[in-house]
This record gives structure tokens, C-alpha cells and sequence, in this order.
């Protein structure tokens, strides 16, 4: 098709997880659970849940375009600039507005192989070339990374924790990397999971820098449960946030999804109860997993990635899984066919999971 470029008709199409109609549907069960994309298990927050509710009426209208009472809210939590925060569909729509910004014909991105699929589509998508540096033990390479930056690297993707593996690098690790990386050069520093990982001593959270070349970003979708409403923010020098709320779509975030957001960043208890039943639920698992002999990823996020031997035993578990109506992730599309992602989910969900898995590895 020759109205189509070149590097979009070489594009894979992105291949979701199995949603739970589907699943149902398919294998004809009543029962599923998903711990397939690490949503929250709880559902959204129920202050996000009844704000929306009493708003509904108020769709007729476009929402504000520069989503101010968002950002107002996200800066006064932050102890930021309201000209420091921009917001977007999701955190992807703040990524993908950072593409259409700052990048240009001649640049190049650097990212980790493996890590966060959302971001390498819109590199792809993009046209620039890529530089992709291996994950060394399924870990961020930063050391790695350094070594890929040339006089036209324009941005370094950074995912901490990462997605899929769960693992994070430290303070360490990332200091020594910002002294490596030029000014001129354009950091994401992507802490979708950051609420799980905040508690660790060597965690960088990007709260305690000031770096002129980095943007933070965060989100709504996993530790508030807003997946579905699509609300990510980003922290940034105003310089650059000023240029990326003039490219971000102008009525992104939806209206539904500014108010969901603003009442689950009052939420403390859910977030609180979130937080801990998935660190609890994350120690019973690796009990678990020790006690089976299955190989897992130490993870700082809410979910747990485990390691087989081969493909075809990691998509034996995630098939024979599906069947007792369990969707998790096999991660062959992320080039780790050994892999299977399973998020954590309540305490119910959890004893299901590890009594299925535990009946599998029995019968193989
Ligand atoms: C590392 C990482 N970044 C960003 C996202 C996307 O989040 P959002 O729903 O805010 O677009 C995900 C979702 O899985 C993720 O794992």
C-alpha cells in the first residue's frame, strides 16, 4: 500500500492480553480472573467512583483543555509548579506527546531491550531510529546504556520499575548514569509502579532530583485503579512542560477521567490498603513459588514475572492456567518466551492462583 511509510507497514500490530469476555466466552467458563495487565485488584477508588458518578451529567461539555484543577491538584500533592505538570490519556499519552515534541528527523532513541511495550510502539511508530540495550539478569543496564549515546541521541527511555520484569535500579546506579548523560539529551523516567516501590531505601524516585533533562512520568491506571479512564501525568522543567501542553491533544484527559483522577489522589486509604495487600500478597507468592521450585524476578511492582525453562513450558503453565480460568501474561512478544507475568491480586485471587499452579506442576 504505498500511501503507507515504510516504517509503519513494518509495524507488528500490538497483540493485548485476553480480555475476560473472551476468555469466558471461549472455554465457556463462568468464573475468570484476570491478573493478566496489573490493574488494581480492588477496582477503581471509590472516592474516584462516586465523584464520576455525580459529574456525569456535565459530558455534554468539553472538558478544560489545559486541565487545570488536575494539574492545580497534582502540583499542591507534588509540592510542584502547576507550569512543572502536564497530563495526558495515560501516561502513553504523555510519552506520545513527548515524541511529537521533541523529536525530529536524524535523532535517535536509546531504550532497554525488553522493558515497557507501550514505549518501544511509539518508537517504532515514530520513524527515528532505535538503539535497544540488553537487559543484563532482566535488570536495566544503565552502564549498557551509556555506551549507546552518540552526538544525536535525543532521548533514553527509563522504566523503574520496569515492565515486565519488575526489577528497579538504585539511587547508585542512576546517579552514576545522569553524570554520563548529556544536557542535551532527553530522559523519561517512567514510575508507573512507583507507589509499590517507594518504600525501598535505594529506590530513586525522581521526587528528590531536579534535572532540566528529565521528565517523570506517572499514572492513574495501576495503584488507583483508573486503567480504563486513561490519566497519566508528568513532572518536567517548565520549559518543556510549556512545549508539550501546546503538542498533548487538547481535551485529553477526558472529562470523566480529570475528575476520576482528582478524587483518587484524595484516596489515601485505598491507596494505603492497595499498597499493602499487594506487598502481602507478593510475600505469600514467593513462598509459594520457593516452596514449587518456580523461578521468579524479585519484583518492586505488582506483579511477579516467572522463569521457565523454554517457551514451551512457559505457554504450557499460561495455557493450563487459562483453562482454570486464569488469564496471566506470557511474555513472548516481549522477547521472553521463557517468561509468565502474574499480577498480584487479592488475597482470594492469590490462594486460587497458587492452588491452581500448585495442581498443574503436580500433573506435569
Ligand atoms: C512501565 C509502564 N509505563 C506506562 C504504562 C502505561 O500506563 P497508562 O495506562 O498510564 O498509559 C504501563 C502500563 O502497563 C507500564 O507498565
Amino acid at each position: 500500500m504505498p500511501l503507507v511509510p515504510k516504517h509503519i507497514q513494518e509495524l507488528q500490530s500490538y497483540k493485548p492480553g485476553q480480555n475476560i469476555a473472551e476468555v469466558k466466552h471461549k472455554l465457556g467458563l463462568n468464573k475468570i480472573i484476570k491478573l493478566a495487565s496489573n490493574e488494581n485488584p480492588f477496582g477503581p477508588s471509590p472516592l474516584a467512583l462516586k465523584a464520576v458518578q455525580n459529574t456525569l451529567q456535565d459530558n455534554f461539555r468539553y472538558p478544560d483543555a489545559a486541565a487545570m484543577l488536575l494539574r492545580e491538584k497534582l502540583a499542591d500533592k507534588f509540592d510542584l509548579k502547576l507550569s512543572n505538570v502536564t497530563v495526558g490519556a495515560g501516561s502513553e499519552g504523555v510519552m506520545s506527546a513527548i515524541m511529537r515534541t521533541f523529536l525530529r528527523q536524524g535523532d535517535e532513541i536509546i531504550g532497554a531491550e525488553n522493558s515497557f511495550i507501550g514505549f518501544r510502539v511509539l518508537a517504532n511508530c515514530s520513524g527515528i531510529s532505535t538503539y535497544w540495550a540488553p537487559l543484563k539478569e532482566y535488570h536495566h543496564d544503565l552502564d549498557a546504556m551509556v555506551v549507546y549515546i552518540t552526538d544525536y541521541t535525543k532521548l533514553i527511555y527509563l522504566a523503574n520499575p520496569d515492565n515486565p520484569t519488575g526489577t528497579y535500579f538504585t539511587v547508585k546506579e542512576f546517579d552514576r548514569f545522569m553524570e554520563q548523560v548529556p544536557d542535551r539529551v532527553l530522559v523519561i523516567l517512567d514510575e508507573a509502579y512507583f507507589e509499590y516501590a517507594d518504600h525501598l531505601d535505594d529506590y530513586p524516585d525522581s521526587m528528590h532530583y531536579r534535572y532540566d533533562n528529565v521528565i517523570t512520568l506517572r499514572t492513574f491506571s495501576k495503584a488507583h485503579g483508573l486503567a480504563g479512564f486513561r490519566a497519566g501525568y508528568g513532572f518536567a522543567h517548565e520549559g518543556l512542560i510549556e512545549n508539550l501542553l501546546k503538542v498533548k491533544l487538547p481535551f485529553e484527559p477526558s472529562w470523566p477521567a480529570q475528575i476520576a483522577a482528582m478524587a483518587a489522589l484524595e484516596d489515601h486509604a485505598y491507596i494505603e490498603k492497595t499498597v499493602k495487600s499487594c506487598h502481602r500478597g507478593k510475600k505469600q507468592m514467593e513462598i509459594a513459588f520457593n516452596d514449587m521450585n518456580i523461578e521468579y524476578i524479585p519484583s518492586a511492582a505488582n506483579f511477579i514475572t516467572l522463569v521457565f525453562n523454554n517457551f514451551e513450558e512457559a505457554e504450557s503453565l499460561n495455557d493450563s492456567m487459562l483453562h482454570k480460568g486464569i488469564i496471566l501474561r506470557h511474555l513472548a512478544g516481549w522477547g521472553l518466551p521463557e517468561c509468565v507475568r502474574v499480577t498480584i491480586g487479592t488475597d482470594e485471587e492469590n490462594e486460587y492462583l497458587l492452588e491452581c499452579l500448585s495442581y498443574i506442576l503436580s500433573q506435569a
